[in-house]
């Protein structure tokens, strides 16, 4: 069955939304950099690498359903953080929007009776929950220590133990 006009439209805005969000992290990851944060910035690059992974399976799926892929701009990313609790916390927030747009392209999927759409974005709904755990356990640990100190040095040394791990095909 061919992609309907809606879904294709609102997968497309979802590529988008995730290259944003591919951007918003990188600019995190130049964040911590700047401020020595080493383990966080790896963090955040590693963010920036499964956004990008994200749009790329968005755009895959697009294409395997006979769909046209359409680009747009990708606005710049704008963080306003004083210290690292507050780039957590601008990532939680933004994670809990994504997680929000992943619901009402569902939504969309649904009223479509899209069977093939909405099995494929079971994916990104999981993901989410996944995303917005991981991010809450390390803003409340960073909260606990007050996101400072050695405490911080030896929980960003563990930041850095992240690795980008690329999707696996299903
Ligand atoms: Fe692509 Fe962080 O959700």
């Amino acid at each position: 069955m061919m992609i309907s006009k809606r879904v294709e439209k609102e997968l497309n805005k979802q590529i988008n939304a995730e290259f944003y969000s591919a951007y918003l992290y990188l600019s995190m990851s130049a964040w911590c950099q700047i401020k020595n944060l080493n383990g966080c910035a790896n963090w955040m690059h590693v963010q920036y690498q499964e956004e990008t992974a994200h749009a790329l399976k968005l755009y895959d799926y697009i294409i395997e359903r006979g769909g046209v892929v359409s680009f747009d701009a990708i606005a710049s990313p704008k963080i306003s953080c004083k210290n690292i609790i507050d780039i957590f916390a601008e990532t939680l927030k933004h994670e809990q929007h994504v997680t929000s747009l992943i619901n009402n392209l569902m939504n969309v999927a649904i009223s479509e009776k899209d069977h093939a759409a909405t099995n494929f974005l079971q994916w990104f709904v999981n993901e989410q929950v996944e995303e917005e755990a991981n991010v809450t356990v390390i803003l409340e640990q960073l909260k606990m220590i007050d996101g400072k100190g050695s405490a911080l040095l030896m929980l960003d040394r563990e930041m850095q133990q992240r690795v980008f791990v690329p999707i696996a095909k299903v």
